[in-house]
């Protein structure tokens, strides 16, 4: 096989390649001494090389831990990407991939916005995301899903705690049941075992007051009498309907790609002049919806040359992860527009928030949570989102850049108590040979 062929095979092909080379496990770590990624077995050096040579995604990650689950046969993946400031912490996404390459760029690109995220967040935690493939080994049926996680839960237990997965796109509180059923390093467990559950509504209240200070910023009052366009109405785009009624916002235009979504938002909300367009996959016209305010509740990437040009909204708050599809490129071409947009992992830390602090008991209203909620602290979502914006005013740098200095900066502190330790974890698996396990 040629070297540009792995990361081109589709996972299943990839599975199965892996599978004839007599790998089950296999870690592309970065060494910091040598300065170069590190493959566990000579046959993965093109994707060593890969990662070495990339410029966009790849930022000397400190490691990517790779199984083909021994008994469902699915792929997964933890990727680590910076761990100063505690284990690597995200959630474990469970997607479609065309190529190996994808499934790649996307853990390096999900982890290192966790960093960003948990470091503006305050939380002491680094960065790290999971990713399973879908249509990879066995995991239709309930039962074979169950098993799967199980077995991603083992993953986590094998990898010693340099990664705490999470819920994300695609997984459900019940799979991170049976993820927690093999691994303590897991958050976002249901409440019925002690955990803080469903993280996608504190998510939604942290946008809305992302959308209030954007407002505020521009003198344009409170979301009151506004329109908003919402991509996505899923776990985070549902309760934001609910939060932004409460706000008395006049109209909310929303799109999904399913179908049923329509009748259930308008049983859900009959006291909210409410709009639902089912649009097809790739269909982004819902940006280009005259608002006050677009925001991005369904997949990355959908800020670029295409959209941007058709925006009409003067500010763009919302959810999704990694909006901008080239984040040196698409925020400068929102400013020259005078588009108002707030990072994304700005705004959407509360998903994270909510569970990543699990281990300390819970307390019902939260007052942690409603700090990061309020208007009394500082790094507030609210006030921080004020100050990236009045920074990127007075300097004329854009707010995705401001808000990416001040995270790079933070993610760089080491933890109080227990330094870079993640790091040291990854080492000592490298060294005690993780690979054949
Ligand atoms: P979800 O999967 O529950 O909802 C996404 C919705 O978008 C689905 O209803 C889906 O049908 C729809 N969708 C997909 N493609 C679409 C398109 N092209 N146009 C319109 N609708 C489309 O996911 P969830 O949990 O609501 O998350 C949404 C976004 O927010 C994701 O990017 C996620 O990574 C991000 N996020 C979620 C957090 C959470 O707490 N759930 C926390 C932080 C970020």
């Amino acid at each position: 096989m040629s070297e540009t062929a792995i990361q081109d095979l589709s996972p299943a092909d990839f599975c199965a390649w892996l599978s004839q080379a007599g790998i089950r496990r296999f870690y592309l770590v970065w060494d910091d001494e040598a300065g170069a990624v590190r493959a566990s077995h000579p046959a993965l050096e093109p994707l060593a090389r890969l990662l070495q040579e990339d410029r966009r995604d790849f930022d000397q990650h400190e490691g990517i831990f790779v199984q083909v689950a021994p008994e469902t046969g699915v792929l997964q993946m933890a990727v680590i990407h910076r761990t100063c400031r505690g284990q690597g912490a995200g959630g474990v996404r469970f997607w479609r991939y065309d190529t190996v390459e994808g499934f790649l760029r996307d853990g390096l690109r999900l982890s290192r916005g966790m960093t960003h995220k948990n470091a503006l967040a305050g939380l002491w935690w680094g960065g790290g995301k999971g990713v399973i493939a879908r249509d990879t080994g066995r995991a239709g049926d309930p039962a074979t899903r169950r098993r799967m996680y199980e077995e991603y839960g083992e993953l986590m237990t094998s990898l010693q705690g340099c990664y705490v997965t999470a819920e994300d796109v695609g997984t459900s509180v019940e799979d991170m049941a049976a993820v927690f059923s093999r691994t303590r390093f897991t958050t976002c467990i249901p409440p019925s075992l002690g955990g803080s559950g469903n993280p996608s509504v504190p998510t939604a209240r942290g946008v809305v007051r992302g959308m209030e200070a954007a407002l505020a910023h521009l003198g344009r009052g409170t979301l009151a009498g506004k329109t908003v366009a919402v991509q996505g109405l899923g776990h985070v785009g549902e309760p934001l309907l609910g939060f932004l009624r409460d706000k008395g916002v006049a109209r909310v235009v929303g799109s999904d790609i399913d179908p049923t979504r329509a009748a259930d938002l308008h049983a859900l909300f009959p006291d909210l002049d409410l709009e639902v367009r089912t649009v097809e996959r790739g269909d982004n016209s819902i940006l280009a919806e005259p608002a006050d305010i677009v925001a991005p509740c369904a997949t990355g990437g959908i800020l670029n040359p295409r959209t941007i040009p058709a925006l009409q909204a003067p500010i763009v708050c919302g959810a999704a992860n990694n909006q901008l599809e080239d984040p040196e490129r698409d925020d400068v071409l929102l400013q020259q527009r005078g588009i108002l947009y707030l990072p994304d992992f700005l705004v959407n830390r509360m998903g994270i928030v909510n569970c990543a602090d699990e281990q300390y008991g819970v307390v019902d209203p939260d007052p942690r949570i409603e700090l990061h909620l309020g208007d009394t602290w500082d790094n507030s979502v609210y006030n921080l989102s004020l100050e990236v914006l009045s920074q990127a005013k007075t300097t004329g740098a854009t707010t995705a850049k401001v808000a990416l200095d001040l995270a790079e900066k933070r993610s760089r502190e080491s933890h109080p108590l227990w330094g870079h330790r993640g790091v040291q974890i990854i080492r000592s698996l490298v060294a005690s040979g993780w690979e054949n396990g």
